[in-house]
């Protein structure tokens, strides 16, 4: 597992928090390189040289198409893409306002769709591999 991680650029969405700071965490400490796009990111900061930060809203395309393009110039590949950026509405669903309802579909569906679009349509082979994984 290290080792095939250890060659490994990912990026971990909603990685500030809950589920994605534990996945970049977990991918850190496997030897890999992790970007965190995350609304709550203040800057593009290297944490340790192994870990950085990009503020992103994944609800926004050109934000995630520029995600990408500064991912692959700060490390010249991208292998992983894990989606955990969400936001979660603690009501029922009948009582949510329509832009609530809109935010929720937004970030935690259309977020998945454009990060995962705007790797793929930037792809860049490396050590063989054709296309980047993506992890939903
Ligand atoms: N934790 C659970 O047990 C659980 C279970 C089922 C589903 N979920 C869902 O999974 C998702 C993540 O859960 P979590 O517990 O890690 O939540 P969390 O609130 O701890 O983390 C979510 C992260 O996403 C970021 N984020 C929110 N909107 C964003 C945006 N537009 N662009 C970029 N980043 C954004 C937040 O800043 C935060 O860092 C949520 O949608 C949640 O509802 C969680």
């Amino acid at each position: 597992m290290t080792d095939y991680l250890s060659s490994k650029v990912a990026i971990v969405t909603g990685g500030m928090s809950g589920i994605g700071k534990a996945c970049a965490t977990a991918l850190v400490e496997a030897g890999a390189r992790v970007i965190v796009a995350d609304l709550k990111a203040t800057d593009a900061t290297n944490i340790d040289g192994s870990l950085v930060s990009i503020p992103t809203d994944v609800s926004r395309p050109d934000e995630c198409s520029a995600l990408i393009r500064q991912a692959l110039q700060q490390f010249d590949r991208l292998d992983i893409l894990i989606n955990c950026a969400g936001v979660f509405a603690d009501y029922p669903a009948l009582e949510m306002d329509a832009s609530n309802w809109r935010r929720v579909f937004d970030v935690n569906l259309h977020g998945v769709f454009f990060c995962s679009q705007a790797l793929k349509s930037n792809p860049r082979p490396t050590d063989g591999i054709k296309k980047p994984e993506v992890f939903l």
